[in-house]
């Protein structure tokens, strides 16, 4: 059976006061329970302190598709390594629309993470208008493309993927269980295509509003197998109530 994994994005939020309060109320209570936090760099030591010999990994959010030098601002796949992180968030909508990531900076992060050993967590998703113009499902493909170009659909065996509508991002608008189930269907059946084990075996997250009140319909559909929490992450009884929907 494929794994249900529960990860919070954080964003560009926290302080140290505040992460130690998060942290110390998830820690006991996940205890046992897989889940993952992925938080801002400067964070990540504290994150190391806290969460080392727990359940609960962690993560960065962005990473750079180079190895070192001259990069003024970035980080390496390598350094978030030396902070015991498993995971790392690759082409969230935030970084595709506010920061110009393309598609192939994107399959260029992915790459970059799982040569190094990190388990990216790629994002994909459809715009509002997207949506409504009836192409969400080739605007997936096309993300999803991309990094099976660039790795092989078998480097999926070593990632997850989130679903995750833009419009559906930050906004309190969920989609609906059949909506987010229609798509995750549809990125499980293409990528069965090419290759049925993996497909089977993938952790497809859904993301966009997820909260304690709407986990449980969410992650009872067939097809979606965790969550991405952005704000309801940073809610130490929400966090904890989605994980343990996805434990049931
Ligand atoms: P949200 O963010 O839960 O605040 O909608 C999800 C995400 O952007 O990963």
């Amino acid at each position: 059976m494929r794994k249900k994994l529960v990860a919070g994005n954080w964003k560009m939020h926290g302080s140290l006061t505040d992460n130690a309060a998060l942290l110390s109320a998830i820690k006991p209570a996940l205890a046992g329970m897989e889940a993952v936090v992925c938080v801002p760099f400067p964070y990540l030591a504290q994150v190391q302190a806290a969460l080392s010999g727990s359940s609960i990994a962690w993560g960065a959010q962005n990473l750079s598709d180079q190895p070192k030098g001259a990069f003024t601002g970035e980080v390496s796949a390598a350094m978030l390594l030396d902070f015991g992180c498993k995971y790392v968030i690759v082409g969230h909508s935030e970084r595709r629309s506010l920061f110009g990531e393309t598609d192939a900076v994107v399959a260029r992060k992915y790459v970059a993470a799982q040569a190094a050993g990190l388990t990216p967590i790629l994002c994909v998703g459809e715009s509002l208008e997207e949506r409504e113009a009836g192409i969400t499902e080739r605007i997936v493909a096309r993300q999803i493309d991309a990094v099976i170009e660039a790795a092989g659909v078998a480097s999926l065996a070593r990632a997850v993927l989130a679903y995750e509508p833009v419009w559906a991002i930050g906004t309190g608008k969920t989609a609906t269980p059949e909506q987010a189930q229609a798509v995750h269907a549809f990125i499980r059946s293409k990528i069965a295509a090419l290759n049925a084990t993996i497909a089977d075996g993938l952790t497809i997250q859904y993301g966009g509003s997820v909260k304690a009140s709407n986990a449980a319909e969410l992650l009872a559909q067939p097809d979606i197998d965790g969550g991405l929490i952005g704000g309801a992450s940073l809610i130490a009884d929400e966090f904890v109530a989605i994980c343990k929907a996805a434990a049931n």
